[in-house]
């Protein structure tokens, strides 16, 4: 007998298959019964009747509990109302794995902390499915753009030296080289590696040793880092603006499913359309103090910061040229304004605020080294990085897209932590 998946059920109408799976919900009058179950692809619903089947297959019916896995054989049955426009009418019916009735996840409201507990069985829920549908479907269409433009994706090495973003750093101990740290961005491998490719972009796991108990904050999250050869900071903030473009656009196209089952409001998502507006960071500041906030010329915006000058708009921003402190090391100097350096945080709608950082990077070798003595960095270190400038040094430009982030604005969700399949956070290294 074929088995399929039951989001492949519409093409096999009037056929004879089997479906495997998990039971989710359970209903009998004593003649028919109705078996609810899914198998990650969709929800499908089976009809057993007693006089239709042997009396062994009708007895398996009493012993099924939620989240037992089965079998069952039947007649696909085109049916309007059923979820996902289908029902089988079951033949045969197998159980494969008992599940004992005191299963963790019940049907009523548990608390965050329970939930976390039992991430590995909350991440079979209707909600959770459609996150990890949508996150999968932004990775895709990453590699579908940056592939389609001709990029050359780059893995970078997890394991460093003491390289990366001023934030916290994990460290373990690496043979008799000391301690490697844990990549916090793989930007600088990055830049070494557009001038070997011209355009790159690397797509992995980052750490950052935080003590931030935030809704936007993990300590292992995914990052999306490009990095293009002769782009300055202009071709810098299009290819951002793009690339957010063409990922919106993708998961509207072809995630309406699970958008509704995140009951996202799309309305929200279909203005995302180029342009994005460019507020220089002063007149950010000047908007903001306008606005009631106490920040001060210099200061990196925050949260809160951010969700006000998002209020705004309808679509992402990008906030340009921050101060020269209140940024990294690598970032090029502004011609035009010293104090402030060739950069752009982009800030998502509805509040979500910064989910990409980016820059165009400072490719004059003493000034970078000035900045790198400026911010106490260990020279030695970034020995390497400095010959990149030594040799052929070039203008460039790159940014990291928080995916995390960018899957909780485009689902909606409160925190990101329903946003990572295990989530790492201060706090949480189970399951
Ligand atoms: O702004 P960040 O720190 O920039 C960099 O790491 C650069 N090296 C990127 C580059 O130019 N290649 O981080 C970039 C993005 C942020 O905008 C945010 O979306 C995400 O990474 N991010 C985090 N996401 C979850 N948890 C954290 N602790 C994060 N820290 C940064
Ligand atoms: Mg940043």
């Amino acid at each position: 007998m074929q088995s399929v998946r039951i989001n492949e059920l519409s093409s096999h109408a009037g056929a004879t298959v089997t479906v495997r799976g998990w039971v989710t919900h359970l209903r009998s009058s004593g003649k028919v019964a109705f078996i609810v179950m899914r198998d990650g692809t969709g929800i499908l619903q089976t009809v057993l009747v007693k006089n239709a089947v042997a009396p062994e297959t009708w007895e398996h019916f009493a012993k099924l509990t939620q989240e037992t896995s089965l079998s069952v054989t039947g007649e696909v049955r085109p049916d309007a109302r059923a979820p996902g426009g289908f029902e089988l009418g079951i033949a045969d019916l197998s159980i494969i794995g008992e599940s004992p009735l005191d299963y963790p996840i019940q049907p009523k409201e548990h608390g965050i902390d329970f939930l976390l507990d039992n991430r590995t069985f909350w991440l079979r829920s209707p909600r959770q499915v459609a996150i990890a549908r949508i996150r999968s479907e932004l990775e895709q269409a990453t590699h579908d753009f940056f592939y389609q433009r001709g990029f050359l994706r780059v893995d970078t090495p997890i394991l460093t030296a003491a390289i990366g973003e001023r934030s916290g750093l994990f460290s373990t101990e690496y043979f008799e080289e000391g301690n490697a740290y844990l990549a916090q961005t793989g930007q600088l491998y990055g830049e070494a590696a557009a001038a070997a490719f011209g355009k790159i972009y690397t797509f992995g796991p980052t750490f950052r040793a935080e003590k931030s108990k935030t809704r936007r904050h993990l300590t292992e999250f995914w990052m999306i880092e490009p990095e293009v050869a002769f782009n300055d900071t202009h071709d810098n903030m299009k290819l951002q603006e793009d690339y957010l473009t063409f990922m919106v656009e993708r998961v509207l196209e072809r995630r309406q499913a699970e958008l509704k089952e995140c009951e996202r409001d799309i309305t929200k998502l279909e203005t995302v359309k180029p342009p994005f507006p460019r507020i220089d960071y002063s007149d950010a500041v000047a908007t903001l103090q306008k606005k009631g906030s106490k920040v001060v010329w210099g200061d990196d915006l925050g949260a809160e910061d951010e969700a006000l000058l998002v209020e705004d708009y309808d679509r992402p921003i990008f906030v340009m040229n921050y101060p020269k402190e209140a940024k990294a090391f690598y970032m090029k100097e502004n011609p035009d304004d010293p104090r402030t350096v060739l950069c752009d945080d982009c800030l998502a709608p509805e509040g979500y605020g910064e989910i990409i950082g980016g820059s165009q990077r400072e490719d004059d070798y003493d000034k970078i080294l000035h900045r790198l003595r400026e911010e106490k960095l260990p020279e030695e270190a970034y020995s390497w990085y400095l010959d990149l400038r030594k040799y052929g040094t070039f203008p460039h430009s790159g940014f990291g897209l928080g995916l995390e982030r960018t899957v909780a604005w485009i689902v909606g969700a409160q925190h990101i932590r329903e946003c990572i399949a295990f989530p790492r956070m201060m706090h949480r290294l189970r399951p």
